[in-house]
């Protein structure tokens, strides 16, 4: 028997030191329309996303705050994270936090076996620090201060004054391996994506490759580091271990591979995080004999102002204020389709009531309505039988056929505001053929009457095609209409639909029972804040 194709993939974890914003919701929903298409197709299928609980970061705040960093951890996670997911309906399969017992244990058994095989030294070492990346900086990521910073060095990123750290610590032998890196970038070009990612990468790792600091003294907030616990362990090698902890490694600490499942896996990463993902997790995979992910795809950033959207600069913007107004639906749909994935993009509020009303309300919601309400009233709710084919059905079954397939092998390859343009292609064409084929005309004449119902066949049989490839982005409105469509008694549940044959015309079964539609993307009413800019 074939193998069932798999696809396992995960988000970044994020740090706890604040509330999410759309930024990192981004992140969560570009990582889940690629699972629900891949779990839709039948592929054995794993997302994997979490929280990263450790560094001075995190306890910073937690001081501030005057609570212990654990608690701090306990109260963001069950406050907004993982409540993050319910808000923009994420399908997570695991929730993985790295003060889990089980993914401590295995950063230790990570470490250690790194150590015994001779991948880690002791040294000393001084550079600058940004708390806000958790990182020493490389000399081009140090600019001047300006303002309140002038005359001191601050992260480029962060604008705010690096720290100088001097202290003993425990490095990773990561320049051991900067040739294989290199060869891994040439022999498998699809390594780090998109293309200008993977020559910013490259470049960087020609440029030579030092070895890593992996251990900090000046304060405990960590994983101890297992056969010298005076140090923990530096938190971004402690974070980027969770994508295998939770996928079982470490769970048989004498064969610390055996339980690992679900990899090697896609990570969907802001490209702020690119290096770390793309250079600094290879590397360490290739010291413990692992295989390197599949792919790292490095996403662009939300901007506001042309700056990267962020709470320490005050742009953050919280998920649920564009949810409580639009919904989760309609919020997959605008971050999918108007940021190009791969390109930074500019949020507006402008631009996603445009969007909202003239795509999902009016192009797709009006619809959806419009052909329900005709099959209800001609034919009694019922699929109606198509009689002989025009030039006109033909071409939107074809289209149905060719959406369905291009949209597939965008989402292959991680361009999903292709594959959302090119179903939309479907919507525009199906409201075009209904305002050609005017069935409230046909319905005037009896001698019409086949006619009348291979017009709607094909209208509602669009729908039926339409509900399959767009649930991985709308789950909910796609969820009402294949109820209403009188799919979900004929065919089972949407979920359940082979993504990959969603083009195979003719699966409506003529006669099934249809049903009342309420509307799927209502009018707003409210006004909406407002911030400069437009997409893109
Ligand atoms: N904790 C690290 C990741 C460790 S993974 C082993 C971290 N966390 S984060 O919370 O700061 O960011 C997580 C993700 O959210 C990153 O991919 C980051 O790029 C993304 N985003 C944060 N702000 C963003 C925007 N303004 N726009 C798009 N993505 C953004 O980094």
């Amino acid at each position: 028997m074939p193998k069932t194709p798999s696809f396992s993939v995960s988000t970044p974890i994020f740090y706890v030191n604040d509330a999410p914003h759309i930024g990192h919701a981004y992140t969560e929903v570009a990582a889940d329309v690629l699972a629900r298409w891949h779990r839709q197709a039948g592929d054995d299928t794993y997302f994997l996303t979490g929280t990263d609980e450790h560094g001075q970061k995190i306890l910073r705040t937690a001081t501030a705050n005057g609570v212990a960093p654990k608690e701090w951890a306990d109260r963001l996670v069950e406050s907004a994270w993982k409540p993050l997911l319910d808000t923009i309906n994420i399908s997570n399969d695991d929730f993985i936090r790295t003060t889990d017992a089980r993914h401590e244990a295995g950063v230790a058994t990570f470490l250690q076996k790194l150590y015994d095989d001779g991948h880690v030294y002791a040294g000393e070492f001084e550079a600058l620090y940004c708390v806000g990346c958790e990182e020493f900086k490389p000399k081009s990521e140090i600019v001047d201060g300006e303002g309140a910073f002038a005359g001191e060095k601050v992260c480029a990123i962060h604008s705010k004054p690096l720290e100088l750290l001097q202290e003993k610590n425990y490095f990773f032998k990561m320049s051991a391996f900067q040739d294989r890196l290199l060869a891994l970038y040439e022999e498998h070009p699809e390594f780090v994506q998109p293309a200008s990612a993977r020559n910013e990468v490259i470049a960087f790792v020609q440029q030579g490759l030092e070895d890593l600091s992996i251990s900090r003294t000046s304060f405990d907030w960590g994983i101890p580091i297992p056969w010298d616990s005076s140090h923990v362990t530096y938190v971004w090698f402690d974070a980027l271990l969770n994508y295998i902890t939770a996928r079982g490694y470490g769970a048989n600490p004498a064969d610390p591979a055996a339980e690992l499942q679900h990899w090697p896996a896609v990570q969907i990463v802001g490209k702020d995080i690119l290096r770390f993902h793309a250079v600094i997790w290879p590397a360490m995979l290739m010291a413990a004999g692992l295989e390197v992910p599949t792919n790292v795809f490095a996403h662009g950033w939300l901007l506001v102002g042309g700056e990267k959207m962020s709470k320490s600069k005050l742009t953050g913007i919280a998920p649920n204020e564009i949810t409580d107004t639009f919904g989760a639906d309609a919020f997959r749909y605008y971050f999918m389709r108007a940021v190009s994935f791969g390109h930074d993009g500019s949020f507006s509020w402008e631009d996603l009531a445009a969007r909202y009303q003239a795509e999902l309300a009016n192009g797709f919601g009006n619809l959806a309505s419009r052909v329900l309400a005709m099959n209800a009233k001609y034919f009694e709710s019922r699929v109606p039988e198509a009689g002989e084919e025009t030039a006109a059905d033909a071409a939107i079954r074809e289209l149905a056929a060719s959406v369905a397939r291009r949209a597939d092998e965008k989402i292959e390859g991680f361009a999903i505001h292709e594959a959302i343009a090119a179903v939309w292609e479907l919507v525009d064409a199906l409201n075009g053929y209904i305002t050609e084929q005017e069935p409230w005309a046909l319905a005037k004449d009896p001698a019409q009457r086949g006619r009348l119902g291979t017009v709607l066949f094909t209208a509602s049989e669009g729908l039926r095609v339409l509900a399959e490839l767009l649930a991985p982005v709308i789950p909910e409105a796609t969820g009402k209409l294949w109820t209403a469509l009188g799919a979900e008694e004929a065919l089972g549940a949407l979920t359940a639909q082979p993504i990959r044959e969603a083009g195979t015309w003719g699966r409506l079964p003529v006669g099934a029972q249809q049903h009342a539609l309420a509307v799927l993307f209502p009018r707003i009413e409210a006004e909406t804040p407002t911030t400069g800019g437009a997409a893109q």
